[in-house]
């Protein structure tokens, strides 16, 4: 079974299919971390994220670096935002997506584009979102607890240009796939969500 779940950034689409991986006991790829450590390494070589050319000789990244806790950043996310705009990058990181989602026993993957690009015969796909002030609210507690002083306008506002720039490009933007199931935690806690996630994959791959 493989399982989609796309949405925008600190939707929850993170949490919900980490809880899905355990719940199906599937393998899980977070699909943004690719996408990170091409832009960590366009950064660390002193390279230009808005330079194609550039960025694509940062696709051949070490695996190892996946585990940098650097990759998890804010900074990381924005220029990640901006190299996975590019799509010869989006072409580069294709193979290795498809090749995790085919796996024998199936996999669950979390992205902008696995319903719509990566996976679209995928058995299940859900659409996570939230209103942008209480996915910036979200990410604003997470980074002062990781003690980072960044104001919550500033977190606000790095969401609002990170979904704009996610949104706009030409290449696999984030669109929500025709036969996805929205998901909208706004107002749901964790295990509510992860409750309706579950229920919206049962009622998917039961079609
Ligand atoms: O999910 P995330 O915040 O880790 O993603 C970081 C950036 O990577 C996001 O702003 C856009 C890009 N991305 C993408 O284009 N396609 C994906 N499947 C996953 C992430």
């Amino acid at each position: 079974m493989i399982i989609a779940v796309d949405g925008p950034a600190a939707s929850g689409k993170g949490t919900i299919a980490r809880a899905l991986a355990r719940h199906y006991g599937l393998p899980h790829l977070d699909t943004g971390l690719l996408y990170r450590a091409v832009a960590t390494r366009v950064l660390r070589d002193g390279m230009d994220p808005t330079r194609e050319a550039d960025c694509v000789a940062a696709c051949d990244f070490s695996d190892t670096l996946l585990d940098d806790p650097w990759l998890r950043t804010d900074e990381a996310g924005q220029t990640a935002s901006i190299v996975s705009a590019h799509p010869l990058v989006r072409s580069a990181l294709l193979r290795r997506q498809r090749k995790f989602a085919q796996q024998p026993g199936g996999a669950v993957l979390d992205g902008r584009d696995i319903g719509t690009v990566i996976a679209p015969d995928a058995d299940a796909k859900l659409f996570v979102k939230a209103t942008p002030a209480i996915r910036a609210r979200r990410r604003h507690t997470e980074l002062a607890k990781a003690g980072s002083s960044v104001t919550y306008d500033r977190v606000l506002a790095d969401i609002r240009a990170r979904d704009e720039r996610d949104s706009s490009r030409s290449t696999a933007p984030l669109v929500m796939a025709a036969d996805a199931a929205p998901l909208d935690t706004s107002t749901l806690s964790i295990e509510v969500a992860v409750e309706r996630a579950i229920a919206l994959v049962e009622a998917q791959r039961g079609k």
